[in-house]
């Protein structure tokens, strides 16, 4: 388990215990791909996959070690270094906003589980627990949801990355073996039964373009919406727009920005199509829906590739699969399969059997929860 990982690594680098250990899943959206900054829908489950976080306070500066062997000494109050020990320290910075600690440093043990570059958040989860673990430390009693707020926080403050608030919240409130359907807007939460089974297929391609084109199609967003305003002057979000207006709205609106508002305003009513086929069972339904998702993504929001495409297109004819679609942000990462209930270990073997694909790694997801010790 992380845990015990992280507190091991912990006492073997300081001879000492930590004060506290908290761990955090990656997670994997069903559904609602790029609405949860447009105000919309999203439907992520958590993975058995944790990172988990052993902290302690420090005689001077950020110590930080995980357990791949990676050991970062940096500042204390933190300040950005550009590696992965950012998303320690700018939860840290957060805490610290709020008054500054009793102690001239800090110490960080890492352990994790969770797939790098696989699509589901490894970000999030390190930073969720670590918010967990901090807070802890710093005698601050907070809710799963406010450590979810500061993390995103920390994420797009501290850390850069202009992301949507779907990850922390996932990584912080998913119930058990349920997905969390998030209101984006609201913040309002319920819990979905997820009775399929899910794969995920990586592609292994790297994103190196996905950080130019995420901050591009947030700007698209913007102006579609400056647009929109002077015939729906009270629009907040893009999911704001009525579907039934769709027709009349999108003329006025310059290629590509009628086909991101198409993709943000289907996929939003999609996410609460594909929650409801879930709880009703109904798992051919929610497998066009998925579907949808994906053809959307590559045609409408324009954020696939000829690989992910590829993948998509092998994995929907196999026996037991009822849809398939790119995850996450898109330009790379991983494909999600939606398989019918107990077929997950046989349409991954399926998978593996396509061997024209080359497929880094194909993984069965068992719904994991949200943030513990
Ligand atoms: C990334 C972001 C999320 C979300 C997805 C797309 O994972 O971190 O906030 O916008 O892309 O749905």
């Amino acid at each position: 388990m992380p845990s015990e990982r992280a507190d091991r690594l912990f006492r073997s680098a300081w001879s000492e215990a930590p004060a506290a250990v908290v761990s955090a899943p990656g997670r994997v959206n069903l559904i609602g791909e790029h609405v949860d900054y447009h105000g919309g829908h999203v439907l992520p489950v958590a993975t058995q996959w944790r990172t988990a976080v052993a902290v302690g306070a420090g005689p001077d500066g950020l110590a930080a070690v995980s357990e791949h062997g990676a050991q970062v000494r940096g500042a204390w109050p933190p300040v950005r270094r550009g590696d992965w020990s950012d998303y320690v320290a700018g939860v840290a910075a957060e805490l610290l906003a709020d008054g500054p600690a009793a102690f001239p440093g800090l110490r960080v043990a890492v352990a994790s589980d969770v797939p790098l570059g696989a699509g589901v958040s490894s970000s999030a989860a390190l930073e969720v627990a670590a918010a967990g673990a901090l807070a802890k430390l710093l005698g601050r009693s907070l809710a799963p949801r406010a450590l979810a707020a500061l993390a995103h926080r920390a994420e797009t403050g501290f850390v850069g990355v202009p992301c949507g608030v779907m990850d922390q919240m996932a990584a912080a409130l998913t119930p058990s073996g349920s997905a969390l359907l998030l209101n984006c807007r609201t913040l309002e939460t319920s819990a979905v039964a997820v009775r399929l089974d899910l794969v995920l297929a990586e592609s292994g391609e790297s994103h190196e373009l996905r950080a130019g084109r995420y901050a591009e199609r947030r700007r698209e967003g913007e102006e579609a919406m400056t647009i929109l305003r002077a015939v729906l002057p009270s629009l907040v979000y893009l999911t704001d727009v009525p579907p039934a207006l769709l027709p009349r709205l999108l003329p006025s609106l310059p290629a590509p920005l009628d086909r991101r508002v198409r993709h943000v305003v289907g996929e939003n009513q999609r996410a609460l199509l594909a929650a409801r086929a879930l709880e009703a069972d109904d798992f051919a339904a929610f497998g066009r829906l998925v579907d949808a998702s994906h053809d959307s993504l590559r045609d409408l929001y324009e954020c696939s590739t000829p690989r992910l495409d590829a993948i998509v297109a092998a994995a929907r004819p196999l026996p037991g699969v009822l849809g398939a679609r790119l995850v996450g942000a898109g330009w790379g990462g991983a494909v999600l399969v939606a398989a019918a209930p107990g077929e997950g270990e046989a349409v991954a073997a399926r998978l593996c059997e396509e061997g024209a694909l080359g497929l880094p790694a194909v993984r069965v997801v068992r719904p994991g929860a949200g943030l513990g010790a």
